[in-house]
C-alpha cells in the first residue's frame, strides 16, 4: 500500500465552497459525486490531514471498527477546548466513563418529570408569540429550547440562556476558529465553577450531583472530569436537537401532504423525525484517528491520520436509500440512517433528542393554527458540519 502523496490532498474549502462551519446550502452534490467518483477523499483545510468517507457502507464498517478507527481523533477537534471526556476514550476506560451518565439519559429515566418539564418548555417559548401570527421560529423557539431542558436535568440554574447559547456554539467551532473555541470554554468553566461548589456543599436529585458523587475504580472523579462532562453534555445537547426540529418543521411546512399526513396521525410524527434524521443529518461529519495505515475502496488512510465519516453523505448514499434526496415519512428502511453514530459512540442523548423534537413538533402544529412559511421571507437547510435551517420565518392564524 502506497502513502497519500501530497498534491492528493484536495483544499476541503474549495470543495464545499466554504468553510466546515459556513453556511453552504447544498453538500450533497458534492457527495453524490464523491460517492460514485472518489468514497474517499484526502484534504487539507479543515482541521490536519483529513480522510473523508462517503458510502454508506464503508461509514458504517469504519465506526464499527473502533480498533482500526479510534475515537481519540476527537481529541483533536472539540476535545481541545471540552478537555478529555468520553467523546475521545476507548474501551474500557469509555465504558466505565459512560456507564456513570448512560442512566439519566434512558427512556426510563426521562419518563414522567422530564416529559412533563419538555412539555412546559415548549407552551411558555409559544405563548410567548402565540398571539403574534407571525414568528421566526429558530431564535424564538427551536434555538433556545433543548439548552433549557437540559440545564434541568443537569440541574445547571442558566440564567442567561442566551448567553450560555453562544458560548456552546462557539466552543464546537473550535476546528474553524480556536481563539473563540478556547475563550468559550474559559467563560462556561467560569460560569459553572461556583455552581459545582455550590452544589457539593448541598446535593440535589440531579445530574451534576450524580457526577460530584460518581466513583471510577473507587476514586472520585476530579473537578476537572465534571468540567469535562458538562462541556460536552450541554452543547452535545444544545447545538444538536434544535437542528433536528428546524429541519424537521422545514420539511414539513414545504411539504403540505406530508404535514397533513403527519396531522391526522400523531404516530406519523415519528416517521418523519427519522426520516429528518436520515435526509437532513444535524450532524454530518464523525472523526476518529487511523491506528494503522488502512485501506477503503482502494484508498488508504496512512497511519496517525483522522478519517472523515461523512454520516450525512452515508445517509444519503443511492447504494442503501432508494431515491435518498427525498423526504418520503414512508421510506421502509429510514431507521437505518446513522445520524447518531454507530457502535461504541453511538450517541448517548438519543432518546432525548427523539423525545424532544416529538413534543416541540406537536405542540407547534396543535397551537399555531394554519401554520405556514412566511412567503415573503426565504429560508433553507444550510451548513456542512452541522445543518439545519438558519431561520424559520412563520405566520399562523
Ligand atoms: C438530534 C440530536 C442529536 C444528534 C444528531 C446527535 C449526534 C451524535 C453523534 C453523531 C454522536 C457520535 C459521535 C462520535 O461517534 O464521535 C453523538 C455522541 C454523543 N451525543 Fe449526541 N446527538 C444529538 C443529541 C444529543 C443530546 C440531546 C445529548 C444530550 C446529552 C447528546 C449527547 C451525546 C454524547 C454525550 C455523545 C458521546 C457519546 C460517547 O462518546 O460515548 N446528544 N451524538
Amino acid at each position: 500500500m502506497s502513502h497519500v502523496e501530497e498534491q492528493d490532498y484536495a483544499n476541503s474549502n474549495e470543495l464545499f465552497g466554504g468553510s466546515i462551519m459556513s453556511p453552504v446550502p447544498d453538500p450533497y452534490s458534492v457527495y453524490t459525486r464523491l460517492r460514485a467518483e472518489r468514497p474517499v477523499i484526502a484534504m487539507k483545510g479543515w482541521m490536519d490531514a483529513s480522510h473523508m468517507i462517503t458510502r454508506y457502507d464503508d461509514v458504517v464498517a469504519g465506526l464499527k471498527d473502533a480498533e482500526t478507527f479510534s475515537a481519540r481523533g476527537n481529541a483533536r477537534g472539540i476535545g481541545l477546548v471540552i478537555g478529555r471526556t468520553i467523546l475521545e476514550m476507548e474501551g474500557a476506560e469509555h465504558v466505565r466513563h459512560r456507564r456513570i451518565v448512560t442512566p439519566a439519559f434512558s427512556p426510563r429515566a426521562l419518563r414522567g418529570e422530564v416529559e412533563k418539564h419538555i412539555h412546559a418548555v415548549s407552551h411558555q417559548l409559544i405563548d410567548q408569540f402565540a398571539s403574534e401570527g407571525r414568528a421566526d421560529l429558530v431564535p424564538q423557539f427551536t434555538f433556545t429550547f433543548p439548552l433549557r431542558v437540559l440545564a434541568q436535568i443537569m440541574g445547571v440554574p442558566i440564567s442567561d440562556f442566551e448567553e450560555f447559547h453562544h458560548w456552546a456554539i462557539d466552543l464546537i467551532s473550535v476546528a474553524h476558529d480556536p481563539a473563540k473555541g478556547f475563550a468559550a470554554a474559559k467563560s462556561i468553566v467560569d460560569y459553572l465553577r461556583p455552581i459545582l461548589d455550590e452544589r457539593r456543599k448541598s446535593p440535589q436529585d440531579d445530574l451534576l450531583t450524580v457526577l460530584l458523587n460518581a466513583e471510577v475504580e473507587g476514586e472520585r472523579l476530579g473537578e476537572e472530569e465534571v468540567l469535562g462532562f458538562l462541556r460536552l453534555l450541554l452543547p452535545a445537547g444544545a447545538e444538536t436537537t434544535y437542528r433536528l426540529t428546524g429541519s424537521i418543521l422545514y420539511a414539513l411546512l414545504t411539504r403540505p401532504e406530508q404535514r397533513a399526513e403527519v396531522e391526522a396521525d400523531p404516530a406519523r410524527l415519528d416517521d418523519a423525525i427519522e426520516e429528518t434524521l436520515r435526509w437532513e443529518s444535524p450532524v454530518q461529519i464523525v472523526s476518529r484517528e487511523a491506528t494503522r495505515d488502512v485501506e477503503i475502496a482502494g484508498y488508504t488512510i496512512p497511519q496517525g491520520e483522522l478519517a472523515i465519516f461523512a454520516v450525512g453523505s452515508a445517509n444519503r448514499d443511492e447504494r442503501h436509500f432508494a431515491d435518498p434526496d427525498r423526504f418520503d415519512l414512508h421510506r421502509e428502511n429510514k431507521s437505518d440512517h446513522v445520524a447518531f453514530g454507530f457502535g461504541e459512540h453511538f450517541c448517548l442523548g438519543s432518546h432525548l433528542a427523539r423525545m424532544e423534537a416529538r413534543i416541540a413538533v406537536a405542540a407547534l402544529l396543535e397551537r399555531l393554527p394554519d401554520l405556514r412559511l412566511d412567503p415573503s421571507a426565504s429560508c433553507g437547510v444550510v451548513g456542512v458540519a452541522f445543518r439545519s435551517p438558519d431561520r424559520l420565518p412563520v405566520r399562523f392564524g
